[in-house]
């Protein structure tokens, strides 16, 4: 297809610690940000705190403050930016992103990385717009919140597809259409300055695949207690197109940058 972007394999050097490079991917989201010296920054499902310590390395004068309601997560990211110049720059903190426990007008900017699918697992398309309104109180007005999305009616090609699909159906951890996302902004008080979409150019081959379905299917329960598809039924279903297409890894990914009304 005219206009399809090309996607080659992850190679078996890189693929051990994909995740935390992505090809670049968060370097360049980090890059298109509004950043201000000395901003406060808050980090909503901040994960293993990559996307928290791309913006540290950006601007080390900033304060970010990383929030995950998983012990695991926060464990992980801890380890992440521990003993190193980014502790000074990074905090972390347990808790929920649909309950802020800060008061109102508090940051500058709030981020999310690729976390409102899992926030979707933990609680459910309303809790995703719950944290739409939480952000926009802890912000201060004209504050910016900028999050990266996989909406997946936009997926140009079929393993991007798939990747939404699979995670979707392994542990119900969901991407929703743009439109919701920025029917959330809406109605939270937002106006949409821009949006803009970043590739990899990568994504797994079946192998890959194989692996990265398997620990999906095995840490939902452990870190989430949430039901999960086990991998046979995971495969059994999405097994033939990925051996023939491979599966996206945060393949094509849409920034959106938005401002608080005054
Ligand atoms: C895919 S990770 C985020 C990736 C990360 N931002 C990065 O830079 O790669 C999604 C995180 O969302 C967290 N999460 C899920 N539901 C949440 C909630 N209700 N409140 C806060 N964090 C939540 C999970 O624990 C998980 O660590």
């Amino acid at each position: 297809m005219i206009g399809m972007p090309e996607e080659s394999f992850i190679s078996e050097q890189d693929f051990p610690d994909y995740i935390a490079k992505l090809n670049g991917l968060r370097t360049r989201v980090a890059e298109a940000l509004p950043l201000e010296p000395r901003m406060r920054v808050l980090d909503v499902a901040t994960g293993s705190a990559y996307f928290a310590m791309e913006l540290a390395k950006r601007d080390p004068t900033l304060k970010i403050l990383g929030i995950d309601s998983s012990d695991r997560s926060i464990r992980i990211a801890d380890r992440n930016i521990r003993g190193r110049w980014l502790d000074t720059v990074v905090s972390l903190i347990k808790m929920d992103a649909t309950r802020l426990e800060f008061p109102a007008s508090t940051f500058g900017l709030a981020t999310n990385f690729l976390g409102f699918d899992d926030v979707h697992m933990t609680k459910e398309a309303r809790g995703v717009r719950e944290v739409f309104h939480e952000v926009a109180r802890v912000l201060k007005p004209r504050g910016y919140f900028c999050f990266a999305v996989m909406p997946p009616e936009e997926a140009e090609t079929t393993a991007q597809r798939l990747e939404c699909e699979v995670s979707s159906f392994i542990r119900g951890s969901t991407w929703l259409p743009a439109l919701r996302y920025q029917e959330f902004l809406r109605g939270a008080g937002f106006t949409l300055l821009k949006r803009e979409v970043h590739y990899t150019h990568q994504k797994m081959n079946p192998d890959q695949a194989k692996r990265r379905v398997t620990a999906i299917c095995d840490d939902t329960l452990k870190m989430y207690g949430v039901d999960a598809n086990t991998f046979e039924e995971t495969w059994r279903r999405f097994g033939p197109e990925i051996e023939e297409h491979g599966l996206g890894y945060c393949s094509r990914v849409v920034l959106m940058m938005a401002r608080r009304n005054a």
